[in-house]
């Protein structure tokens, strides 16, 4: 039999573990610096028939730099390639989306970002099959975060999607109050120990009747 005291001091501790991941989560969406996601709580529509599940939106974070350079090559001079990131860009049909933006950031091997240059920060385009590649290294982690993670914004015809991705066998993913399983990157490791993950991004795209076109500017005076 479980001493009276026993079962309340787990009990307390798991509502301590609850307080901390509900202040954590409201400490990084306050940090947030005014993105389109900031400090708001994000809700994903359920997919229709026939539709994949839109990749989960997250928030800026406190780094977003515009101005990223053009480049999949992110590794610094002495980096060895960490992490090899691939993927497409897809619509909730399925298809892959050409010329689609795909902008990475993240914080170097010691949990810092660069807040000056851009280093490991590039944006690329897919291909014809909307495929993407970037090099990279394995972001270190830093406070209040548990995991290391990728921070991505996304954009085809459609307003940015920002998200972050998580790294398969990283210890701390599950205890950070932003992770998601359905962000994590699933990894095979070659003889050198470069990870090779892969990740395909779904989001909406605007259609023709959404978009601002001289018609419905002039059907809101
Ligand atoms: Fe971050």
């Amino acid at each position: 039999m479980i001493h009276p005291m026993l079962s309340e001091l787990e009990r307390a501790i798991e509502d301590l573990i609850n307080a901390r991941q509900a202040i954590m989560a409201m400490v990084v969406s306050h940090q947030a610096p005014g993105g389109s996601l900031a400090g708001k709580l994000v809700f994903q529509a359920p997919p229709q028939p026939g539709e994949l599940k839109a990749t989960p939106e997250e928030i800026d974070g406190p780094y977003f730099r515009l101005g990223a350079p053009l480049r999949s090559n992110l590794l610094e001079p002495g980096d060895t390639p960490e992490l090899v990131l691939s993927g497409r860009v897809l619509n909730e049909q399925g298809t892959p989306i050409p010329s689609a933006i795909v902008n990475l950031w993240s914080s170097d091997a010691t949990g810092n970002y660069d807040m000056v240059g851009h280093r490991y920060t590039g944006y690329v385009l897919t291909d014809a099959e909307g495929r993407y590649e970037f090099t990279t290294i394995v972001p270190g982690c830093y406070y209040p975060r548990d995991a290391k993670h990728l921070h991505v914004k996304v954009q085809g015809d459609s307003s940015p999607v920002t998200t972050q991705l998580y790294i398969e066998g990283e210890p701390g993913n599950e205890d950070d109050p932003l992770y998601t399983p359905e962000c994590l990157v699933r990894c095979t490791v070659d003889a050198r120990g470069t990870r090779y993950g892969t990740f395909d991004f779904v989001i909406r795209q605007v259609t023709e009747r959404q978009n601002v076109t001289p018609e419905s500017l002039a059907a809101r005076v």
